[in-house]
Order: C-alpha cells, then sequence, then structure tokens
C-alpha cells in the first residue's frame, strides 16, 4: 500500500472521520515503531501502524469468505434488512471503498459467499472469462427425473426469458430430491430456474464451493480472512 496522510489512512480504513482523526492522534491512539504519531498530515504506510495497539485490519485490502446463513440479503440497502454486512464488525462499513460481495446468493441461499473491498477483484471472480466453478447442494420438492445430468451437460438449456443457452453444467444425483451441480456462469436465480424448468422446485440451495475455496467448517454466519493464493 502507498503511504497516505494520518487523517485519510484513519478514514479509509473505517476508524474515524478525517475530522475526528484529529482527536485520535492527540489522544495518543496511533503509533508506529513504538513512537506516537500525533501529525494529520504525516504520511504513512498502513502496514506498521498501530491503532489503540492493534495494526491496521486488511492493510492490502478486504478479502473474506462468509458462510452466508438463509435469510440475509446481498444487498446495502438497509430495506431489505437482514443484510450479509450486519454479520461483519461495523468499522468494516466505514472502509472507503467499503465491502461488496463477489456475486450475490438469494436470501433463501446459504453458503460461500466472498466479500472484499476491491472492485477489480470482484469484476474478475465474476466475470464469464474467468470461469469459476461454484459447486451448490440442491434440494427439490419433486423428485429429480431421469436424464437430467446428461440434460445439464448438454449446453442447450435455455431459461426463459434469456437469450442464450446455460453453460454445460455437471450434475451429481445424490438421491431422490438432492444434487450437487457444478456452474460456470451466475444467470439470475441460475440454479433455481433450471431446477423449476425441469418440474423440480428448489426448497433449500447451498453453495459448499467456490473455486478452490471450502467452507471447510466455518460456522454459519462467521466468516474468515481469505489469502488472494487460496483463490488459485
Ligand atoms: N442460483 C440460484 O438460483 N440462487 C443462488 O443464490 C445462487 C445460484
Amino acid at each position: 500500500m502507498s503511504a497516505l496522510r494520518l487523517d485519510q489512512l484513519l478514514s479509509r480504513y473505517g476508524y474515524c472521520s478525517r475530522r475526528e482523526a484529529v482527536a485520535w492522534l492527540a489522544d495518543g491512539r496511533v503509533k508506529a515503531e513504538g513512537q506516537l504519531l500525533s501529525r494529520s498530515d504525516q504520511k504513512m504506510k498502513p502496514e506498521g501502524v498501530l491503532i489503540d495497539g492493534e495494526p491496521v485490519e486488511f492493510p492490502a485490502g478486504l478479502l473474506i469468505m462468509l458462510h452466508k446463513p438463509c435469510g440475509y440479503a446481498c444487498s446495502h440497502d438497509a430495506a431489505e434488512s437482514p443484510l450479509i454486512y450486519d454479520l461483519l464488525p461495523p468499522r468494516w462499513m466505514r472502509r472507503n471503498p467499503g465491502p461488496i460481495s463477489i456475486g450475490r446468493l438469494d436470501r433463501e441461499t446459504s453458503g460461500l459467499l466472498l466479500i472484499t473491498d476491491d472492485g477489480a477483484l470482484s469484476h474478475r471472480l465474476t466475470s464469464p472469462r474467468h470461469d469459476v466453478e461454484k459447486c451448490y447442494e440442491v434440494t427439490t420438492s419433486a423428485a429429480l427425473p431421469a436424464g437430467l445430468e446428461s440434460l445439464f451437460a448438454a449446453g442447450d438449456l435455455m431459461l426463459r426469458g434469456e437469450n442464450k443457452p446455460c453453460l454445460p453444467a455437471r450434475l451429481e444425483v445424490t438421491g431422490g430430491h438432492t444434487a450437487r451441480i457444478y456452474l460456470r456462469e451466475g444467470k439470475y436465480h441460475q440454479v433455481r430456474r433450471m431446477f423449476a424448468s425441469q418440474g423440480c422446485p428448489v426448497t433449500a440451495l447451498h453453495r459448499s464451493r467456490f473455486g478452490q475455496l471450502s467452507l471447510d467448517g466455518l460456522a454459519e454466519g462467521a466468516w474468515r480472512a481469505v489469502g488472494v493464493a487460496e483463490l488459485g
């Protein structure tokens, strides 16, 4: 990260406003290498700065995975509360840029959701050209018909309102009403619409993998930091 004025640094990472930074610095809350930092116009790299004795959080940018529970909307609009952002430390909402989800899961879908403050990374991972495989565990109200694997694998399933067919998708049927589907794209409500188009409304949907990443025992509602190298 490049050096920033300390008042900019404190507000960029969500600690306080630039105006409040003057008081934070005067109160001795900001240090580096054991020295108090008191001038708001002093430029520092965030790595190595301690605020109330703690290193600046995610100085190189935020990247986490959240185990999204059902019932939370992937939105910043408070009218849609509860929001996935309610599950994260409030300070992160004051970062600038602030956190955004990498793609979305429906309110009633649970599972692995990546969240970042890096718009370019989000764009890259959601672009169809990037080709990240996502895995979903599906439960349906109707019994799954025979031949669904080859139908989804053919790459010619046209969903209502779309002008291109779904890309070939791998399906593993795991029970009479349960399956695992691997997608390399993310049309609106795609999994629900694919199964509904075959007379099988989805009653539960959970994303278990995003590329190489899996939840690996992360509790529902909990998050953990992700290293960029883990994205593969
Ligand atoms: N497909 C859906 O239908 N819903 C999701 O949340 C994700 C994929």
